[in-house]
C-alpha cells in the first residue's frame, strides 16, 4: 500500500524530519519487485535502517522501507555454523541472536546501529573487527534485471568501510540478505584492541567469553556514543583519514600525542574524532546541530536541526580541518 505524506522522522536514526511523497513497505521480495515494477526508470529511494543517511530535503520519488526479516542456520558442522539473515533485521538483534546460541565471530560489532543489509556495502567495523572477516557471502537484487545475484566475499572487495556497493557496483544492487561464519567453538577472541582491554579488567573478567566481550563494547560504545533513540546521530559522520606517511610524520613531530594506526609502509590512518577535537569543535553546538561531547567524529541532532543544518555543520568542520592539518575528511554517511 503507498501512503502520502509520511514524514521520515522515525525511520532515520539523526531524526531529520523531512517528509516522502509517496511511501511503501516492501515485506518480501515479491513486493519489493512490485513496487519496483510500479516506479519509471528505478525512481525510488530504498530505506532501510536509516542509521547511516542526512537527509536534507523532501524525497520526491517513492520511498520504499525493506521490512524483510528471517534468520535461518544454512549449514554447520562441530566447529563452524552458517548464518544467513534478512536485510531488515535489526543488526543488534541479530548480534544477540547468534550471542546466545554462542556462536562467535560477531560480539565485538555489537550495539552498531542499522540493519544487516548495510552491513556489506560499508563494511562495518569496530573494535579490530570488520564483517569482512565473518561474511561468506551476501544476497543482492540487481535493479535493472530484477534477478538475485549472490556475490561472495572476496566479490565485495572490502576495504576500510568500503565495498564494491559503493563503487562500481554502486546505486545497483539492493541487499537481500547477508551470510556469516560463525564458530562453535574454539572461539576466536579479539580483545587487543585497548579500550576492550581496559574494559575487561574493570568488568574483572580474566578469562573473557565471547557475551563478556559483547558486555564489554556494550559498555565502552554506550559511553561514548549517542543512543540515537535518545540524542539523533548517525554514528561517526566522517571517515577516519589514511595520509601519507610523509604527512603523518609532520604532524606527529608538531603533535606528539597524535594517536595513530599504521595502514602500511606508505600510509597512516588518523582519527578523525581527535583531529575534530584538537581544532576546538568537541561539544560544539549551533542551533539544534552540534558536535557529540564525548566523540567528536559524532555529529547529533539535539531536536530540530534540519539536515542542511547539520551538512553545513559538517562541511565547516571539513574546512577547518583541511585549513589546519591539510587532511580531507571525507562524509561516512550518505547525504541525500
Ligand atoms: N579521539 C579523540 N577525540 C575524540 C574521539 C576520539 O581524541 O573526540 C581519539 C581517541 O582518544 C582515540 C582515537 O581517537 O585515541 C580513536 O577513537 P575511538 O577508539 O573512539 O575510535 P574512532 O577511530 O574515533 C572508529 C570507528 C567507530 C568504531 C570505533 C571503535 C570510524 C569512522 N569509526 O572510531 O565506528 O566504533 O573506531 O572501533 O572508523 C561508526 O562507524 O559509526 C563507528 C562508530
Amino acid at each position: 500500500m503507498i501512503q502520502e505524506n509520511i514524514s521520515l522522522k522515525p525511520y532515520n536514526t539523526f531524526g531529520i524530519d523531512v517528509q516522502a511523497n509517496r511511501f511503501a513497505q516492501a515485506n518480501s521480495m515479491e513486493e519489493l519487485i512490485q513496487l519496483i515494477q510500479t516506479t519509471p526508470d528505478q525512481t525510488y529511494f530504498i530505506l532501510s535502517g536509516g542509521s547511516n543517511m542526512l537527509l536534507t530535503q523532501d524525497i520526491e520519488n517513492l520511498v520504499i522501507k525493506l521490512n524483510l526479516k528471517g534468520i535461518e542456520i544454512v549449514a554447520e558442522n562441530d566447529d563452524y555454523v552458517v548464518v544467513e539473515a534478512s536485510a531488515s533485521e535489526v543488526w543488534h538483534d541479530f548480534v544477540q541472536w547468534t550471542l546466545a546460541r554462542d556462536f562467535g565471530g560477531l560480539e565485538n560489532l555489537s550495539l552498531i546501529p542499522g540493519h544487516v543489509g548495510t552491513t556489506p556495502i560499508q563494511n562495518i567495523g569496530a573494535y579490530g573487527v570488520e564483517i569482512k572477516d565473518t561474511m561468506v557471502r551476501c544476497k543482492a537484487l540487481n535493479i535493472k534485471t530484477l534477478e538475485i545475484e549472490e556475490f561472495t566475499n572476496a566479490a565485495c572487495q572490502f576495504d576500510y568501510r568500503e565495498s564494491i556497493f559503493k563503487k562500481e557496483a554502486k546505486d545497483q544492487y539492493i541487499i537481500l540478505s547477508a551470510t556469516y561464519k560463525l564458530t562453535k567453538r574454539n572461539h576466536v577472541l579479539h580483545t587487543n584492541y585497548g579500550a576492550i582491554t581496559k574494559e575487561l579488567e574493570t568488568m574483572g573478567v580474566t578469562t573473557p567469553t565471547i557475551q563478556d566481550i559483547s558486555h564489554a563494547v556494550i559498555a565502552i560504545r554506550s559511553s561514548k556514543l549517542p543512543n540515537p533513540t535518545e540524542l539523533g546521530n548517525s554514528g561517526s559522520f566522517f571517515k577516519n583519514p589514511v595520509v601519507s606517511n610523509e604527512l603523518f610524520e609532520r604532524l606527529q613531530a608538531k603533535y606528539p600525542t597524535l594517536p595513530f594506526y599504521p595502514v602500511n609502509d606508505a600510509y597512516t590512518k588518523i582519527p578523525a574524532g581527535w583531529l575534530i577535537e584538537t581544532i576546538g569543535y568537541k561539544g560544539y553546538r549551533i542551533g539544534d546541530a552540534g558536535v557529540h561531547d564525548k566523540q567528536a567524529l559524532v555529529l547529533v541532532n539535539y531536536g530540530k536541526a534540519q539536515g542542511i543544518e547539520l551538512k553545513k555543520l559538517s562541511e565547516t568542520i571539513q574546512n577547518e580541518v583541511f585549513n589546519i592539518f591539510n587532511i580531507h575528511l571525507e562524509a561516512e554517511v550518505n547525504i541525500f
